[in-house]
């Protein structure tokens, strides 16, 4: 089969033409002398009728789903047909006959989970992926257009940056080591040096809870700037999510709307975002039945409640300061909190970004490690950066797969990575 291959989404523009596919078998049917075979390439599927006198008909008849295939044909509109053509082919021939494929119809999460490496060809997933793919696009392209440059820090440090608990320990030639949280604490060195930086890589929890939202392996979307406020953040992370959201929209509309997501809700993704404070929050919660004690995180449960009153992603800022990092930047207005902020999504989506501005003073940086019963000599480079011309400076973190997540109103977060990582799965 000589001919250049079209591409099974492009097929409409071939219309009555002959044209050369490849792909993998989506599902067949076949009788003595007819095959109908559905054959699914990244771009879609479509219907080819194979008939008895054609070359390759006994492959057609014999080869089961999934096997790989090449053919020739003539694309033809038929309104019944799935898409609304249908490939009268030519010529059909397996590339790799496949054995009994181990999904069916109506398999528990479980197997679908075991058989990872093979239900990524499903066509939710792979709307996922492609949703995903140009989630990261517009994320480079956001901070690059902003001129933040790319840098990546690395993947084992001695350091905790967030909560001490879900820290994956790793065995480092004798000694003890922790597989990365956020690049944050490197990031703020380098921020002395590029001013504007960003990066996108796997960040580690070793979470505990299984909720729909969390993995033990994710993609972190980060970035660290010198000299600017915790105001100019907030509206760094509107302007990123909105630019990431209308980019998709405008590319993968298609997609996110077969996917069941809430197109309306996604076209209002613009700036500004609602600010509340922490104090806010739990004045609104109060009136809703909902009780959290000051210092409390809030969980999904309370986000959700929450997030009934907004349209558009909302900040939660001004947390407590005892129940945050040590790096978080003290409110000058009100010293039991800190100059940080969640970004929470509409519905039920929870958290997107965590952020702050960063403490500049050395003084409270220690004063603040000594109460959360943290050993500065472990972060004595990190101390460095205050001590040789300390800058204001802020950043953020933004998990890719919870955006993701909510943009394709996935259920549970691990559709939104091919290989989801969680508490009890690191197999495929
Ligand atoms: O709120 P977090 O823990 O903030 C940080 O790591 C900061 N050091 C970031 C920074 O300032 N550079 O995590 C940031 C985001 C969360 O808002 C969430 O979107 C995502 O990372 N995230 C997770 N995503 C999936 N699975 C998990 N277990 C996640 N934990 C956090
Ligand atoms: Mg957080």
């Amino acid at each position: 089969m000589e001919m250049e291959r079209t591409m099974i989404g492009d097929i409409s523009r071939k219309e009555g033409k002959e044209v050369k596919l490849q792909g993998w078998v989506y599902r067949t049917r076949s009788g003595k002398d007819i095959a109908f075979v559905v054959l699914r390439d990244s771009s879609g599927i479509v219907q080819c009728v194979v008939k008895k006198d054609v070359k390759g008909f006994d492959d057609a008849q014999k080869a089961l789903v999934e096997s790989s295939a090449e053919l020739a044909g003539v694309v033809k509109t038929d309104e019944r047909a799935p898409g609304g053509y249908e490939i009268k082919v030519s010529n059909f021939k397996v590339v790799g006959f496949a054995e009994d494929f181990p999904i069916k119809e109506q398999q528990s999460p479980e197997l679908l989970l075991d058989h990872r490496h093979l239900w990524i060809r499903s066509q939710n997933l792979v709307k996922i992926f492609k949703v995903r793919s140009t989630i990261l696009g517009a994320i480079h392209q956001f901070f690059r257009d902003r001129g933040f440059y790319e840098i990546q820090s690395p993947s084992i440090t001695r350091m905790a940056c967030e909560e001490g608990s879900t820290l994956f320990e790793v065995k480092y030639f004798g000694e003890k080591a922790y597989l990365t949280q956020s690049w944050q604490l490197h990031a703020e060195a380098m921020a002395s040096a590029l001013e504007k930086v960003y990066c996108i890589a796997p960040s580690f929890r070793a979470e505990k809870s299984r909720t729909r939202h969390h993995l033990a392996e994710y993609w972190h979307a980060e970035a660290e700037a010198a000299w600017i406020t915790h105001d100019d953040s907030l509206k760094l992370q509107e302007e990123m999510i909105s630019h990431v959201v209308q980019t998709t929209l405008k590319k993968n509309r298609k997609e996110i709307e077969e996917l069941g997501g809430n197109i309306k809700e996604l076209e209002k993704v613009k700036p500004p975002f609602a600010r509340i404070t922490y104090k806010e929050a739990l004045e609104r919660l109060k009136k809703k039945g909902v009780m959290v004690k000051w210092g409390e995180d809030l969980a999904d449960l309370q986000t959700r409640e929450l997030a009934k009153d907004f349209e558009k992603p909302f900040f939660v800022i001004n947390w407590p300061k005892e129940s945050k990092p040590f790096y978080m930047l003290e409110n000058p207005k009100d010293p039991k909190t800190v100059m940080n902020a969640d970004l929470i999504a509409p519905g039920e989506f929870g958290e997107l970004i965590g952020g702050s501005a960063r403490e500049t003073d050395i003084g409270k940086i220690l004063a603040n490690m000594k109460s959360q019963g943290i050993d500065p000599k472990n972060y004595e480079w990190y101390l460095d950066i205050r001590r040789f011309g300390s800058v204001p400076h802020a950043g953020f973190g933004m998990g890719v797969e919870r955006l993701t997540q909510w943009l394709c109103n996935a259920e549970h977060i691990r559709d939104c990575i091919a290989f989801p990582r969680t508490i009890n799965r690191v197999y495929p």
